[in-house]
């Protein structure tokens, strides 16, 4: 199956003023993200998590190494059209009603009166906003010009749809709709690309991760195997009497009790995250951010 987003060997300086590097955003990052796949971009402030995205984006162009989008170039215009995104910063009218916002960025893409129509109020309910449609966006709270710009980044229907920090400065009620909203294009045979500094989201919605550091992937896979403490198991037994127990060792086989399980234990992805990060600073405490 052809993956959705590829990077190869893809590289960003940004350069100052004079076009001299200044810094380099994204060092030879390498991935692959599969159809169907809800992907992770996890990595502290400035480690190229959104430089990676704007490249995917076709809105930043790689200094070296390629990006391939649907198997085409990010600036090929028919790969945008199926593509969404809802950037770290909405930049939405403040004087657009959510009625007018959805069927505003419908034109964008040339979509029919008719289906505007119908996408707007399937995406308006989607998000919850269908009660406040006709209410202006600078009247919105920060969590409904969030959903606003979620259903912004569905209008066109697309195949990829990437989210940068979706649920930042979120409540606990509102993140949890949206991680639901995203399980459920999931379902929908979408591929999610999104960026989280909260490892819980991150974890409950994700299928792989990819650990970012100074522009440099440390760590990719699934959740599951990342978290996974390879060199111990765990073993879960039932009705376990209390002379068993004291045998344990010898005798689990022949004790009667029922092994029910055994499985590697798991780390908690915060000690995952600060560990590779303090592994790729070469065990030194220093800002876990930019350089
Ligand atoms: N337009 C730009 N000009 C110069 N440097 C930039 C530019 N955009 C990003 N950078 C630099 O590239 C690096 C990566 O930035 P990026 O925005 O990709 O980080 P991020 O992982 O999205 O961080 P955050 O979690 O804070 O959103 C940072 O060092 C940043 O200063
Ligand atoms: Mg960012």
């Amino acid at each position: 199956m052809e993956a959705v987003i590829r990077a190869v060997d893809l590289t960003k300086d940004f350069t100052d003023f004079w076009g001299r590097p200044k810094n380099r955003a994204l060092d030879r990052l390498n991935l692959e993200v599969h159809p169907g796949e809800v992907f992770g971009l996890l990595g502290p402030n400035g480690s190229g998590k959104t430089t990676s995205m704007k490249l995917f984006l076709g809105l930043l162009y790689p200094s070296s190494g390629h990006a391939f989008i649907l198997g085409r170039d990010p600036t090929d215009i028919d790969a945008k059209q199926h593509i969404g995104f809802l950037p770290e910063e909405s930049y939405l009218y403040r004087f657009l009603n959510a009625e007018e916002t959805l069927d505003f960025y419908g034109r964008l893409f040339n979509l029919p009166r008719k289906v505007r129509q119908r996408r707007t109020e399937e995406l308006l309910r989607l998000v919850g906003l269908y009660d406040v449609r006709k209410r202006r966006l600078r009247e919105y709270s920060k969590g409904m010009a969030r959903r606003i710009g979620f259903a912004q980044a569905l209008i066109n229907d697309p195949q990829l749809v990437i989210l940068d920090e979706p649920t930042s400065g979120l409540d606990p009620i509102v993140s949890r709709q949206l991680k639901d909203l995203i399980a459920d294009l999931r379902q929908r045979g979408k591929t999610i690309l999104m960026s989280s500094h909260l490892l819980a989201d991150i974890e409950d919605v994700c299928d792989r991760i990819a650990i970012l550091h100074l522009g440099i992937l440390r760590k990719v896979g699934t959740v599951k195997e990342l978290l996974k403490v390879a060199e111990l198991q765990q073993i879960t037994v039932k009705n376990l009497s209390p002379e068993a127990k004291a045998e344990l060792e010898q005798v689990v086989a022949r004790a009667g009790a029922t092994v029910t399980s055994i499985e590697n234990p798991s780390e908690t992805l915060e000690n995952l995250f600060l560990k590779t990060i303090r592994e790729s600073q070469g065990g030194q405490r220093q800002d876990l951010g930019a350089r």
